[in-house]
């Protein structure tokens, strides 16, 4: 397969990174292809750990080209400090680091939307990351937006920023607008080794039988059409988002690898059938550090959600999975999997599209026998305890999706492929 993609499936922070990371060993280029600085990618190798939330997880591998699509909401500030560290740690990124042209600045007035929105949203907030990530896709649908090309025309640069005060109601301080347009032309020049028109390089990359692989970022919960409206972010998470941000067809496509975290957490506002306000919630968060990568916040932790599972499966065309943080569940004597929701006491497998419905259901369980061994070191399938291999093949077998890749722990080499 030369062309895959790899989604996080559940509600983000599923460990995509870490899954992009070890594949992007065999495959030429790694292209994000949605999301802003919204996403918290983790890797760790070495005893080093790396947290991008632009960059491309391919990054650390030598050889390997990697982009940013026009999907990709850019914040220049965060974009240049995420470059500027890791370059002071050896990271190259001359002749294969580039940036579609079209991609959309996220600028600081997005990031001031965004705090209002919320503010005015008050109980109902959808705990955004305050990244500005909502108002920016907002404003290139109004056909409003700023794009990387527009920083290279000096003339109408300024006029299109302050368009955008004026659209949004803002005061503009002159004296802060002009250190902005500065630093913006700044950026710019350092930038402009990279930005390329991408849809010509990659289908050359294609037409070279490059091996490409797509990096996605948040999660298909998340997705602003099938995620849980309107707790979602504002871009297309899902596969169909690939073609729609990049200018691949989606007929190149295929591979399509689905990232599942082996429970459920979420960060932010918004339903969670299986969330576990509990102990063992508790206990999930703590064993799996469940903190944001991004914002620091404490992530809402649950059992594992078929119905949610296979219903992300069923529209991103999961063609296998990989299973991740699997050791965390290492300790309990029974784990749980919710296999059906119950709706006004009617039974249902289907994932239900409005938050009124998801607020109510009630999960129906399944039970299996938890597993006390730290598995952390088991570099095979056939080393894992049989409850935990037990625990995978149920997975496998009510997903009907096979398991290719299993994780037990954050570092590159605490990874199973079956
Ligand atoms: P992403 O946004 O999907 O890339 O995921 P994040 O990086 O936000 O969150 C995943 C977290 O789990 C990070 O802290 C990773 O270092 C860590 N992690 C990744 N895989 C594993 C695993 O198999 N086990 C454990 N315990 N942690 C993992
Ligand atoms: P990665 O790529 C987890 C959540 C926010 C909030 C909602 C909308 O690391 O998986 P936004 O700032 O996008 O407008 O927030 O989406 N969210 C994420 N949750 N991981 C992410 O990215 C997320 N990106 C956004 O918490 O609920
Ligand atoms: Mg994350």
């Amino acid at each position: 397969m030369s062309v895959r993609a790899v989604l996080g499936c559940l509600f983000g922070d599923e460990a995509k990174a870490k899954i992009v990371d070890v594949l992007a060993v065999d495959t030429d280029v790694v292209i994000r292809f949605q999301g802003g600085s919204n996403a918290g990618h983790t890797i760790n190798f070495n005893n080093e750990k790396f947290v991008m939330h632009l960059i491309p997880s391919g990054i650390f591998h030598k050889n390997q080209i990697c982009a940013l699509a026009s999907g990709v909401v850019i914040d220049p500030f965060q974009l240049e400090k995420e470059i500027n560290a890791l370059q002071a740690k050896g990271v190259s990124f001359s002749d294969r680091f580039f940036v579609d042209e079209r991609a959309a600045l996220v600028l600081p007035i997005h990031k001031v939307l965004d705090e209002r929105n919320e503010q005015l949203s008050g109980d109902n907030k959808i705990g955004t990351t305050k990244r500005g990530i909502g108002p920016c896709y907002s404003d290139v649908i109004n056909r409003i937006g700023l794009r990387i090309c527009d920083l290279y025309n000096k003339e109408t640069l300024k006029t299109k920023i302050d368009y955008l005060y004026k659209f949004h109601n803002i005061k503009s301080n002159i004296a802060e607008l002009n250190v902005l347009m500065d630093d913006l032309f700044n950026f710019a020049d350092k930038m402009s080794k990279y930005v390329v028109n991408l849809p010509y390089c990659l289908n050359k990359w294609l037409e070279e039988d490059k091996k490409i692989l797509f990096e996605g970022a948040q999660g298909t919960l998340l997705d602003i059409y099938f995620g849980t409206y309107p707790f979602v972010t504002s871009s297309h998470t899902l596969s169909g988002g690939i073609a729609a941000y990049t200018g691949c067809s989606p007929k190149k496509i295929d591979e399509f690898i689905g990232v599942y975290k082996s429970y459920i957490s979420r960060v932010g506002s918004g339903p969670f059938p299986t969330e576990l306000n509990n102990e063992i919630g508790e206990k999930i968060r703590i064993q799996g550090n469940e903190f944001g990568s991004t914002t620091g916040r404490p992530r809402r932790c649950g059992w594992f959600d078929i119905v949610a599972a296979k219903y992300t499966a069923m529209i991103n065309g999961i063609d296998s999975i990989a299973l991740t943080l699997l050791d965390v569940l290492s300790g309990f004597d029974t784990l749980k999997i919710c296999i059906a929701y119950k709706v006004n006491n009617k039974m249902t497998e289907e994932f239900p599209s409005q938050v009124s419905v998801l607020d109510i259901v009630e999960p129906v369980y399944m039970e299996l026998p938890g597993w006390k061994e730290n598995i952390s070191l088991c570099t095979k399938y056939e080393e894992l305890p049989e409850n935990a291999q037990n625990y995978v093949k149920t997975v496998e077998r009510l997903m009907g999706i096979t398991v290719k890749i299993i994780s037990v722990g954050p570092d590159r080499k605490q990874t199973i492929f079956i």
